[in-house]
């Protein structure tokens, strides 16, 4: 249901997001920081290392997105207001932590969203940015269902469990596939078969995206070992809830409209 979904954006704005994933009660926080990552900081995330996933933005306005090119990141529809020139956001890039001051931070000229976008699917957008981010590598995106399978990587800066707050440093976990028919059993007309894919640990929950990880990418390996986009953060009823997959755009479905529109946007 639309109050579910249009919760999104709400809880993320302010700082910074990671892969939603539920915290495991007493040890929050127990973790060192700093130790870079192998180490299970909560249920089921762990922290990304600085170039793990060069591709990963955070949008000042409390969301995710993925490199699509030099000067377009890809983010969720609901994540922006409309489509038309816009200086509001700001894309940070190359980073894992947040603050570091290596950051590179990128203002937006133009957005555009998905045409025809009402709540309901479709929920993808690209941010042009003022100028070329250099040196760091774009994410692919999948231009057919054949990777829409498998395991998926999730990564962002948003709430550690429902309810919970942004991070400072990039979160990543791994989810597996669920399929349209199952997902449907979970969410019924509220899932868009058609314009979304589904992922999420069903049995034991405690794996998921988050409020704030929104617009990020969901991604996993091609044949040829490189990471290809599958999804876009863009729902779920609460986060990591057993028999509550997270909802992500299918990008394979809109990668021709995704490529065009890029084009329009000069990229
Ligand atoms: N809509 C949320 C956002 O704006 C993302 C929610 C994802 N929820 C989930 N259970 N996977 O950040």
């Amino acid at each position: 249901m639309s109050y579910l979904k249009h919760f999104k954006r709400a809880a993320a704005v302010g700082a910074v997001a990671l892969a939603a994933v539920s915290l495991q009660p007493g040890t929050a926080g127990a973790a060192p920081a700093g130790d870079g990552g192998n180490h299970t900081k909560v249920v089921g995330g762990t922290r990304a290392q600085q170039g793990e996933f060069p591709f990963m933005v955070r949008l000042s306005m409390g969301c995710g997105g993925a490199l699509y090119a030099k000067d377009i990141v890809l983010t969720a529809a609901h994540c922006v207001d409309g489509s038309g020139p816009d200086t509001s956001v700001t894309a940070t890039a190359g980073v894992v932590d947040l603050k570091d001051p290596k950051a590179v931070k990128v203002k937006s000229t133009e957005i555009l969203q998905a045409p025809g976008y009402n709540g309901k699917g479709k929920d993808w957008a690209l941010i042009k940015l003022a100028k070329p981010i250099k040196n760091i590598p774009t994410l692919k995106i999948a231009e057919s269902d054949k990777f829409n399978n498998g395991d998926f990587t999730i990564a962002g800066w948003g709430a550690d469990k429902e309810g919970g707050q942004q991070q400072r440093y990039l979160l990543k976990a791994q989810v597996p596939f669920v399929d349209d028919a199952t997902c449907g059993k979970a969410y019924g007309t509220d899932l868009t078969p058609g314009d979304e894919i589904c992922a999420g640990k069903l049995d034991t929950g405690g794996v998921d995206t988050c409020q704030g990880d929104s617009g990020g990418p969901m991604f996993r390996k091609d044949d040829g070992g490189r990471w290809i986009q599958v999804g876009i953060v863009s729902w779920g009823e609460g986060c990591a809830r057993p028999g509550k997959p997270g909802v992500y755009t299918e990008v394979s479905a809109f990668a021709a409209d995704i490529k065009k529109g890029a084009g329009r946007l000069g990229g």
